[in-house]
């Protein structure tokens, strides 16, 4: 029998949910159709999914920033299909990689700072766990600091990075030596530094969870300074904010920031074929690969694969050639400003933030005496509930896909792929005016879907005492 991937594709088509509540996660699954999103996607094409029963999804949410240059753009396709193509010789090992070695150029040249050596990964966890071990192995310090609030990864050493605790109950004992700070305190900071036993201070520069960076802009670069003076590494997690996310190809340039370590995965992969990347200072080289012996000290076996090594070479051609950057740039403004205009009409939106098209809106209570009883009913159950409704609004009434920004947080994020144009950065904003319109009716469709949470929650707490 030969093999048919269209034969597959139809004959999978329809069973995908039963075929996850029998062998993968049947919880998650429960999730989705909870919160309305258990659609099964037949294709995905620049900024839009479309569905099994033929919904057009707008995809704000980008496979959480994975698709900058948006889905299956045509340049990484062909030039994936032209790999293959050409039999490259994948993973020798006991070689050196032309493609790697290219792509290793052009990171390089992209990069702020005294960045001079790359190692490939497969993923943005497994730069963090790089990232630490040559901090380690480079300063032979054990500590690790890392902000409140923090996400770098869910592997054991960047679970032990996480600044929410509800990602690593149940996980005993993390990576030692990791010690959560808040960076807007910098006296705290300083004294961690002082103590002489950091390694590294790892930052990102907006925080995925919940779209966040101090409002102070002199953090940053003084939290670099105090890491200079105290020779402590600084690392920058561009995971999720690089590769022009925010506007600019790294979101540390906005503070003019020089990292010792710079980490980034997600859109360079072109959402194709996963890869991450570690960037990384000559001087810490130098002392992990520190003898011939030591030449392979850290490796992983698909790191360097063609295929991720194309897709990544494809995508920042994409970015370039297509001036992705520039328009990450100006469209998130527009987005940004779009959101700030409703905040006047709104009484809900607390805060509206962020840079290039990583944008978060933040709810808050309303100061109306009429609704707020129905806010104080929702937070009564957990907080997060009215965001969770307005994402469900959204998808529903709009056919866009967005997410709720972290665990029990009242921020709705928004991370569309860079190719968005006027007209669908417009769109976004029409939507989320009609949804936040129909939160002033109480009764009315957001509230009766935040009950149906409210409900959904106290079961949960319930069936866990039990
Ligand atoms: C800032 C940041 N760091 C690390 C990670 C982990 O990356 P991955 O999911 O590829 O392991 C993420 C993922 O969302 C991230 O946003």
């Amino acid at each position: 029998m030969t093999f048919d991937l269209h034969e597959l594709v139809n004959h999978a088509t329809g069973q995908a949910r039963s075929l996850h509540q029998k062998y993968m996660n049947p919880v998650f699954a429960n999730v989705l159709e909870l919160i309305g999103f258990a659609h099964e996607y037949t294709r995905g094409q620049g900024c839009y999914l479309t569905t099994l029963d033929g919904r057009k999804i707008f995809d704000a949410l980008s496979g959480y920033g994975v698709f900058g240059m948006g889905r299956n753009h045509p340049t990484v396709r062909h030039a994936i299909a032209q790999a293959l193509e050409m039999d490259l010789p994948n993973l020798v090992q006991m070689d050196c990689f032309s493609l790697s070695g290219l792509l290793a150029e052009k990171l390089i040249a992209l990069a702020p700072g005294k960045l001079e050596h790359v190692f490939f990964t497969n993923s943005g966890t497994e730069s963090v766990e790089g990232a630490i071990k040559f901090a380690r192995a480079a300063t032979g310090r054990p500590t690790i600091l890392y902000s409140k609030g923090a996400f770098h990864g869910l592997s054991t050493g960047s679970l032990a990075l996480n600044g929410d605790e509800s990602f690593r109950e149940g996980f005993g004992e993390l990576l030692p030596g990791c010690r959560r700070v808040i960076f807007d305190e910098l006296e705290q900071v300083e004294q961690e530094l002082k103590t002489q036993t950091v390694a590294a201070v790892i930052l990102e520069p907006i925080r995925g969870k919940g779209v966040f960076y101090p409002n102070n802009a002199s953090v940053y670069p003084t939290i670099q300074r105090l890491c200079r003076e105290n020779e402590t590494l600084f690392i920058v997690d561009e995971i999720q904010s690089g590769l022009g996310r925010t506007g600019k190809w790294w979101a540390c340039e906005h503070w003019n920031l020089e990292p010792d370590i710079l980490i980034a995965a997600k859109a360079l992969s072109g959402g194709l074929i996963p890869v991450g990347a570690i960037l990384y200072t000559d001087d810490i080289y130098k002392k992990v690969f520190s003898r011939l012996d030591r030449c392979v000290v850290h490796s992983t076996t698909f790191g360097q694969n063609a295929l991720a090594m194309v897709a990544g070479l494809a995508s920042l051609h994409v970015l370039t050639e297509e001036r992705l950057i520039e328009r990450s740039a100006r469209q998130g403004k527009r987005l940004l400003e779009g959101f700030q205009q409703l905040q006047n009409r709104h009484e809900f939106i607390h805060e509206v933030r962020g840079k290039g098209l990583m944008v978060g809106m933040e709810f808050g209570p309303p100061k109306s005496l009429r609704l707020k009883p129905a806010w104080a009913l929702l937070h009564a159950a957990e907080h997060g509930l009215f965001a969770q409704a307005v994402v469900m609004q959204l998808y529903d009434r709009h056919h866009i896909l967005t997410q709720v920004a972290g665990h029990h947080q009242e921020v709705v994020k928004l991370l569309p792929p860079f190719i968005i144009t006027d007209e669908e950065v417009d769109r976004l904003i029409t939507a989320f005016d009609a949804v936040l319109d129909e939160c002033r009716k109480f009764p009315g469709p957001v509230w009766s879907v935040g009950k149906q949470l409210t409900v959904a929650a106290a079961k949960q707490r319930f069936s866990r005492k039990e």
